[in-house]
């Protein structure tokens, strides 16, 4: 499929070598609304326009730069996708992820789950059961969130949440 990223730095390239893993991702451009036009980053061609040809996925690290982004297009969703990067395991067991998230390799999601939209979830993170994660929420790589956990939309995880309850914030605590 043709992607667009939407993002060009650091976790942008993060991205990029998620979507070089599956041959059948054809990258066609990295859009930063700050950068000169036709520049080349992590070898690919930037531009400041967002195309109407290619889905997009968000490849930015902090939720305001995130959400500036995100606000115009956030209503068209076939433009955006969730990205589950392998090797991680995701059972079937009811395992929803809404759109513009990111699954990065090592994830283990177990049963009933949800994650919301623009989540990122990094590399290590293993989430119990019935587990709900808001939108725009972050959890930071090696953690461990256990059973029946509520994490509210942009809330920040970074460290393992050993008790069952609802976490909010930057970084989460428990409400
Ligand atoms: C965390 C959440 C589940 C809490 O819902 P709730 O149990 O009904 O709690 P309340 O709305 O009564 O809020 C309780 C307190 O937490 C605060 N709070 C709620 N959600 C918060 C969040 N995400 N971040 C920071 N504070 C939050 C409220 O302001 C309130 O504070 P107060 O007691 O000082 O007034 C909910 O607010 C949330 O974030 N849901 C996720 C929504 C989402 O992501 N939807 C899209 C899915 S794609």
């Amino acid at each position: 499929m043709r992607i667009g990223l939407l993002g060009a730095g650091g976790m942008a390239s993060e991205i990029v070598s998620l979507l070089e893993y599956d041959p059948n991702n054809a990258i066609e451009y990295l859009y930063d609304g700050t950068i000169k036009e036709d520049t080349t980053k992590n070898g690919y061609t930037v531009s400041n326009k967002i195309r109407k040809d290619c889905l997009h996925i968000i490849a930015v690290g902090y939720p305001e730069t995130k959400r500036k982004i995100i606000e115009p297009i956030k209503n068209k969703a076939y433009w955006l996708f969730a990205l589950t990067s392998a090797p991680s395991f995701i059972n079937n067991d009811s395992v929803e992820i809404d759109m513009g998230s990111v699954i990065y390799p090592y994830v283990v999601l177990t049963s009933n789950i949800k994650i919301g939209m623009f989540a990122s979830i990094n590399s290590n993170v293993t989430i119990g059961d019935r587990v709900f994660l808001g939108a725009n929420s972050c959890i930071k790589e090696k953690i461990t969130i256990c059973d029946d956990v509520i994490i509210g939309m942009g809330a920040v995880v970074v460290k393992d949440i050993k008790e069952s309850g609802t976490y909010v914030g930057n970084p989460a605590i428990k409400l």
